[in-house]
């Protein structure tokens, strides 16, 4: 199932069909009281351009247009809540659920979440620590998020230990030269950049998530072949996740600029997807 839907999430999820998604990960808006925007600039070199690069070489940049969403709610929690219920319909009785947020929602959520799925279905905070971008002086710089794991069964769910990548030792003359080349598994603390500035991986999508976080997840919490939803997709990081590793992808998002980003982006996996599906409309949120 390689699916992209166009649509509100509410109502896109009530017509997909029951157990058929072995993991949702979603990376909702984080409420940060502000549109995530970002403008769209292409740009070439001109001798005369305002802006200088490499070496001093000048470029002119060509502004494409601004993409963006909105990301400011008052009811913050009764919104999510209602759609992570929603979704669970659609999560196979192995499944997983990854919830990404920042410190503004999370233990929030986290307490919604216990009541919702039980506090015996939590499994793990994981925090992504990045370090990039601006330090402010007042406090200590913010450069984490915060991704919560839930299990629909805690005594029965998918969890590939084998395939978790191995990283080095920060003192690997501690540990003997056997094991330090073969490095060790992570813990609940994931060290890694944001997507690079300028990199293939970089849609142009504001709040665009790492591939490397997602292809992590995919590869340990599902089996291969199985159906990964993302019900928050943005530009389709997880689906691009799920497609690398022979996973099947349910992505749905409001935004078309988000779901043209997408369907160029799997392409290349799945050309069917150049095709996407129109959610049902139901009643604004
Ligand atoms: C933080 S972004 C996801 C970014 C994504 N993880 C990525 O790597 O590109 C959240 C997305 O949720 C979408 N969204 C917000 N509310 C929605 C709703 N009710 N239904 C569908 N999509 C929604 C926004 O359009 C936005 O693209």
């Amino acid at each position: 199932m390689r699916r992209i839907i166009l649509g509100e999430n509410l109502a896109a999820l009530a017509a997909l069909p029951a157990g058929f998604a072995q993991l949702i990960y979603i990376d909702p808006p984080f409420n940060t009281g502000h549109a995530q925007v970002r403008d769209r600039l292409r740009t070439s070199a001109d001798r005369q351009g305002e802006r200088i690069g490499f070496g001093g070489r000048r470029y002119r940049a060509e502004h494409l247009g601004r993409s963006g969403f909105g990301d400011s709610f008052s009811g913050y929690i009764d919104f999510l809540l209602e759609r992570i219920e929603a979704s669970l319909r659609c999560l196979d009785p192995r499944g997983s659920i990854f919830v990404h947020l920042d410190c503004r929602e999370v233990h929030y959520v986290k307490v919604a979440l216990d009541g919702l799925l039980g506090r015996k279905c939590f499994v793990n905070e994981i925090i992504w620590a990045y370090d990039y971008g601006g330090r402010p002086k007042t406090r200590w710089p913010a450069k984490h998020d915060t991704i919560l794991w839930y299990v629909r069964n805690p005594d029965d769910y998918v969890f590939h230990y084998d395939e978790i990548d191995r990283i080095p030792y920060l003192a690997p003359a501690l540990v003997g030269a056997e094991k330090a080349a073969r490095g060790k598994t992570p813990t609940d603390v994931w060290w890694h950049t944001i997507v690079p500035t300028s990199g293939r991986e970089k849609t142009g999508y504001a709040t665009q998530k790492p591939l490397g976080i997602l292809e992590r997840i995919v590869r340990v919490h599902s089996d291969p072949g199985a159906v990964v939803l993302d019900f928050f997709a943005g530009s389709g990081t997880s689906g691009e996740a799920a497609a690398r590793h022979g996973r099947g992808f349910v992505l749905i998002d409001e935004n078309p600029e988000a779901v043209a980003i997408m369907a160029r982006r799997l392409a290349p996996y799945s050309p069917e997807c150049l095709g996407f599906v129109p959610a049902p409309t139901v009643g604004g949120r």
